[in-house]
């Protein structure tokens, strides 16, 4: 079995989720012909690289180093996870590529569709691998509400919903990191959430061809600290503590256009209170409908039949078959969990690498989906619809 030596620039959230499910991959599929070990991270935090390291090198040690240009130079390493915050993406991303190194890049791939072009463009010049992390697609349920739509069993699409609810913003003492600033962050809700929505719909339905959308601020200053991660929370009474203007949207609903003639509905919000994590999907057709909820992840709720009106909905549990699920489990309804739709995109990657077949989300998807996001901002600032 051949060794892939992999780096991760941006040890938080993501850079540990990347780390484990490279970790992971041979667990799942042992006769993987490429095998990825984590040698190297690179973070500008001291701590945050020291604590990766400590995490992920029991096995092989973890080379650590505060510039990600010197893990790019790095001749050992062949592939690099791109999961550091938004504005290092296109930087990044394109540098990766004029290595030479396979990029797994997380979403939304910078803060433009004009930053995730210039690293998809990179890719092609330079004839590397790439993927993006739009891991909602590998959820098994996900896969075979997109399987029972192309199938029919729901006659033929009308209008699907997309909603990613949830409260990791809503706390007034939230502080301003990256995510708030247009600089850093680009679009808010926009980018970190109804990316994946924008993909989902993508994924299921197809290309998006107009939208209308209105955005919103709910908490227009927060206070400004020096942290990562998506969940801190400081103390609004403390003397002293200073606030700064959120740049960027809380908020957005938007109404979209498919090239199929499917209509669609999108909701984002990172800071709805009594919402965690409310994720999910609905596609309604002339006889049918499916429905899946993040937070019941090996659930699909689907109603398909001849029935019409009265038509029953009931619950199918995922089961091999459903997209990798049996790599996990060996029978239907036993739960997957967020981190094994990494490990299924991380298995995509290096299969792609060793020249398999495989379904990617690539940097078209990502420059599709950022496309739809820049035309919500276009459709709010001028009232109408915007076509792409
Ligand atoms: N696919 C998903 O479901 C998902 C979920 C969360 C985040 N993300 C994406 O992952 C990325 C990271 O998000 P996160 O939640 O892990 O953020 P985070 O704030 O937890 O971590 C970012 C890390 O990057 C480091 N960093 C900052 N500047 C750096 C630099 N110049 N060089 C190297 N490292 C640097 C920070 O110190 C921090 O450790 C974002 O682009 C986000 O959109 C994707």
């Amino acid at each position: 079995m051949e060794t892939l030596a992999v780096g991760i620039v941006g040890a938080g959230w993501m850079g540990h989720v990347h780390a484990r499910a490279y970790q992971r991959l041979a667990q799942h599929w042992p006769d993987l012909a490429v095998r990825p070990e984590v040698v190297a991270v690179a973070d500008s935090s001291a701590a945050a690289a020291e604590t990766f390291a400590r995490a992920h090198g029991a096995t092989t040690p973890v080379r650590s180093f505060p510039d990600w240009r010197d893990l790019l130079a790095d001749p050992d390493v062949a592939a690099v996870s791109v999961t550091a915050p938004n504005f290092l993406h296109r930087e990044l991303g394109v540098a990766v590529a004029e290595a030479g190194k396979h990029l797994w890049i997380e979403k939304p791939v910078g803060l433009t569709a004009a930053d995730a072009g210039a690293v998809r463009d990179a890719v092609h010049a330079n004839g590397v691998v790439a993927c993006v992390g739009f891991n909602y697609r590998h959820v098994p349920a996900v896969a075979r509400a997109r399987a029972i739509v192309a199938s029919g069993q729901i006659g033929v699409p009308t209008h699907a919903r997309v909603q990613l609810l949830t409260d990791y913003a809503a706390h007034p003492g939230s502080p301003l990191s990256w995510r708030y600033a247009v600089e850093t962050g680009g679009h808010g809700a926009l980018g970190d959430l109804a990316s994946h929505g924008v993909d989902l719909l993508r994924f299921v339905l197809g290309d998006v061809v107009g939208v209308v959308a209105r955005t919103a601020v709910h908490i227009p200053q927060r206070p400004i600290a020096d942290t990562a991660g998506h969940y801190a929370v400081l103390d609004v009474t403390e003397p002293g503590l200073a606030f700064g203007e959120v740049e960027n949207e809380d908020y957005v609903v938007a109404i979209l256009r498919m090239a199929n003639g499917t209509l669609g509905v999108c909701e984002a919000d990172r800071a709805a209170v009594g919402e965690q994590n409310s994720y999910g999907l609905e596609v309604h057709g002339t006889r049918g409908l499916v429905r899946w909820d993040f937070r019941r992840p090996g659930e699909l709720q689907v109603s398909a039949g001849d029935h019409y009106s009265g038509q029953p909905t009931s619950t199918v549990f995922s089961e091999p078959g459903d997209g990798e699920y049996a790599a996990f489990q060996p029978g239907a309804g036993i739960a997957m969990g967020y981190d094994d739709t990494k490990v299924v995109e991380a298995r995509n990657f290096v299969r792609a690498i060793s020249g398999e077949p495989v379904e990617l989300a690539t940097l078209d998807d990502a420059v599709a989906s950022a496309a739809v996001l820049d035309a919500m901002v276009a459709s709010h600032d001028t009232g109408g619809w915007v076509d792409l």
